[in-house]
C-alpha cells in the first residue's frame, strides 16, 4: 500500500523539516519511489529549493498554476529521492496557500504529485491550521518529532488528540507511526531526564527507540537544504535517520501483520 507520512507537530523548531528530508533520504536508500514534499510556506529552511539551486519552482507555483508537477520535482543525483520545495512564495500568496488547503485544492494537487511514488513524506508547518489538517486528512501515518530540549510530556497529548479526532471524523486510515526524539545531547543530564520521562509517559510502541543526536552538521545541512549524508563527514550521522527508517518499516510490517490476522479472523 502507498504510504503517505506527515511529519508534524504543534511546535516549531522541533526538527520536522530536518526529519522529513533526512528520513526520506534514508528511506530512499532502502525503498524505491520516495518523494518528500515541503508544505511550510513560512519555513525558513526549505527542503528542495536549495539543492544545487537547480530548481526554484515548487508547490506554490503548482497551486498558482504557474508550473506542472514535472517541473517542480527535483531529484538527487542518483535519482533515488524526489523532492518538492515550496517554490516562490510571495507574501500575499500565503493566504492563497491556506485557502487552497481549506477548499480542497491542496489535497488534489498533493494526490496528483504523489502518483507514481510508493513512499511520500510531507513536512508540515508548525501548528494545527488548515495545511496540517489537510495533510493529516490524506495521510496513512503521522510521525511527530519531539525536541529533547524543552519538551514537556504534557503538551504532546493535545496533538495526539487532534490526530485521534481526524482519524475518527475524516481519515480512518491515519495511524500514529510514533514520536521521535530529535537533537538529543547525550552529555546533558537534563535532556536525558526528559527522555526518561517521555519513555515513562507513553505506552510501549509510541516513542521510537531510535533517536536523533544533536550535532551542528545537521544545521549546516539544513542551511544548504541537503540531507546530512550529502555533507562531507555527515555520512555517519545519517545513520541516526537510517535507524529510524528501519524501525518505521518494522513497525509498519507489524501493523500490516495484525491487520492481516484480523482479516483472517473475519473470513
Ligand atoms: N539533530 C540536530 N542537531 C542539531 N541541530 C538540529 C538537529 N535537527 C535539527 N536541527 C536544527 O534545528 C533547527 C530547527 O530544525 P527544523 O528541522 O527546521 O525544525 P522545524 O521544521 O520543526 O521547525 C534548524 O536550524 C535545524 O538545522
Ligand atoms: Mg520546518
Amino acid at each position: 500500500m502507498k504510504q503517505i507520512i506527515s511529519i508534524a507537530s504543534h511546535k516549531g523548531g522541533v526538527g520536522k523539516t530536518t526529519t522529513a528530508l533526512n528520513l526520506a533520504f534514508s528511506m530512499s536508500r532502502i525503498y524505491p519511489g520516495v518523494l518528500v514534499i515541503d508544505l511550510d510556506p513560512q519555513g525558513a529552511l526549505g527542503i528542495a529549493g536549495n539543492v544545487k539551486r537547480k530548481n526554484k519552482l515548487g508547490l506554490m507555483d503548482l497551486i498558482m498554476g504557474r508550473s506542472t508537477p514535472e517541473e517542480i520535482i527535483t531529484y538527487t543525483k542518483d535519482k533515488k529521492l524526489a523532492m518538492v520545495g515550496m517554490g516562490n512564495v510571495e507574501i500575499d500568496e500565503l493566504i492563497v496557500f491556506e485557502e487552497a488547503a481549506t477548499s480542497g485544492k491542496l489535497k488534489e494537487v498533493l494526490y496528483d504529485l504523489a502518483q507514481g511514488f510508493a513512499y511520500v513524506f510531507m513536512d508540515a508547518p508548525a501548528g494545527v491550521g488548515p495545511i496540517t489538517r489537510t495533510m493529516l486528512s490524506m495521510s496513512t501515518g503521522v510521525l511527530m518529532p519531539v525536541n529533547s530540549k524543552n519538551t514537556t510530556a504534557k503538551s504532546i497529548p493535545l496533538f495526539l488528540k487532534l490526530i485521534e479526532k481526524i482519524k475518527e471524523r475524516e481519515n480512518p486510515n491515519l495511524s500514529l507511526e510514533g514520536l521521535v526524539i530529535t537533537m538529543l545531547d547525550y552529555s546533558n543530564a537534563h535532556e536525558i531526564s526528559i527522555r526518561r520521562d517521555l519513555i515513562k509517559s507513553f505506552p510501549p510502541g509510541i516513542l521510537f527507540k531510535s533517536f536523533i543526536i544533536h550535532n551542528s552538521k545537521f544545521e549546516e545541512a539544513s542551511l544548504k537544504g541537503v540531507p546530512v549524508a550529502m555533507l562531507k563527514g555527515g555520512e555517519d550521522l545519517s545513520g541516526n535517520y537510517m535507524n529510524l527508517a528501519l524501525e518505521l518499516l518494522a513497525r509498519q510490517a507489524t501493523q500490516n501483520q495484525s491487520e492481516d490476522d484480523y482479516a483472517e479472523e473475519l473470513f
